[in-house]
């Protein structure tokens, strides 16, 4: 495993970190606690030591997990958790006011709430899990995160973009708001390499790459005979003919690295660690398999430029009309 700096952090971090959203047991439909702890314990032994949760992964069911696993080891691991807006739209609207979603006495009862899901006195990154621009002119809530820091509750301070703008929070990043941000970033989402990425370099943001598989298709492995079963939220992610057009354009980066021994997991998590700001990327694991295939992903060689400059042509606008079906 090869070891990144985590922007101004200055932590040492582990290229595949450790996704634990699925391992909540929400979300991604059945998903047994034992391969949950044994995929966890084989990345840890594989060399992983960063670990992203959340609040809302199985309503602290990942943290917890994440807990006992690290109870038992006594390496240092770094988790970065995430604290979610109160009840509202998710995204938050334009119109969300900041004082009613990230209140103080909010955020404060969050934060001892995953303080006593992790089991510990600190928590080594605090995420808000989601933000809008229109908070951007007076982010309050980041200033509430900087008294918890000061309090010693928290060491380190991130976001994790809004799916639909995850510009919003380049003009944060300038201002000195925040230490990690957590990005979309896949060979179907390159728009962050237009700026956000470049300004995290610039300003010494750490960056956390979520979603590299695009949630599973950019594996390869689903075809148009997938089936996703209920309460799994791929079900409505790749609704319609989503999964069709996915399965198609993945097919075509496929003929990419034919004749290859690369195979599609290992692009696209290779495909992230070649931009120079990415300090971790972190697939989602649920099994011993997965935490092996992934984890291997650093030592590979880099991907060449021919194969980069091709690979760019995939990249994929979905969020717009404009584009077309
Ligand atoms: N708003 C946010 O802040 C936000 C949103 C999403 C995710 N995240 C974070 O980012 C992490 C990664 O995103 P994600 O888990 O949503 O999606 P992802 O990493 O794009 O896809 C993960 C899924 O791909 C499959 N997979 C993993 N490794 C594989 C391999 N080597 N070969 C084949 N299949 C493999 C697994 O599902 P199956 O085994 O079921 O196929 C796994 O759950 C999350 O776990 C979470 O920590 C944050």
């Amino acid at each position: 495993m090869r070891y990144r700096t985590l922007g101004r952090t200055g932590l040492k971090v582990s290229e595949i970190g450790f996704g634990a959203w699925a391992i909540g047991e929400s979300w991604w439909g059945t998903q047994p606690e034992k391969d949950s702890l044994d995929a966890l314990h084989r990345a840890l032994d594989l060399g992983v030591n960063f670990i992203d949760t959340a609040a809302g992964y199985g309503n602290g069911k990942s943290e917890r997990l994440i807990a006992r696993v690290l109870k038992e080891r006594r390496e240092e691991v770094i988790v970065a958790t995430k604290t979610p807006p109160a009840a509202g739209p998710w995204p938050p609207s334009p119109y969300c006011q900041m004082d009613e979603r990230y209140s103080e006495k909010y955020i404060r009862n969050n934060v001892e709430e995953r303080l006593r899901n992790l089991d510990t006195d600190c928590i080594d990154i605090l995420q808000l899990h989601t933000w809008t621009r229109a908070w951007n002119r007076n982010p309050k809530p980041l200033d509430i995160l900087k008294k918890l820091q000061a309090e010693g509750k928290i060491k380190y301070i991130g976001i994790s973009t809004p799916e639909h703008d995850q510009n919003c929070v380049i003009d944060l990043m300038r201002r000195g708001y925040l230490d990690t941000v957590q990005v979309i970033y896949n060979i179907f989402e390159q728009e962050p390499a237009a700026e956000l990425l470049p300004t995290a370099k610039e300003h010494h943001v750490g960056i956390i790459v979520r979603v590299a598989f695009d949630e599973g298709i950019l594996t390869g492995k689903y075809s148009l005979n997938t089936k996703f079963p209920k309460g799994d939220f791929r079900k409505n992610y790749f609704a319609g003919d989503r999964l069709q057009r996915a399965v198609r354009r993945v097919e075509a980066i496929k003929k990419e690295i034919a004749g290859t021994d690369l195979t599609m997991p290992q692009l696209a998590l290779k495909f992230t660690l070649m931009h120079p700001a990415v300090s971790t990327v972190i697939p989602g694991i649920r099994n011993v398999t997965q935490a092996e295939a992934n984890t291997a992903v650093s030592e590979l060689p880099d991907l060449n430029e021919d194969l980069l400059k091709r690979l760019r042509r995939h990249a994929w606008l979905r969020a717009f009309w404009y584009a077309g079906k």
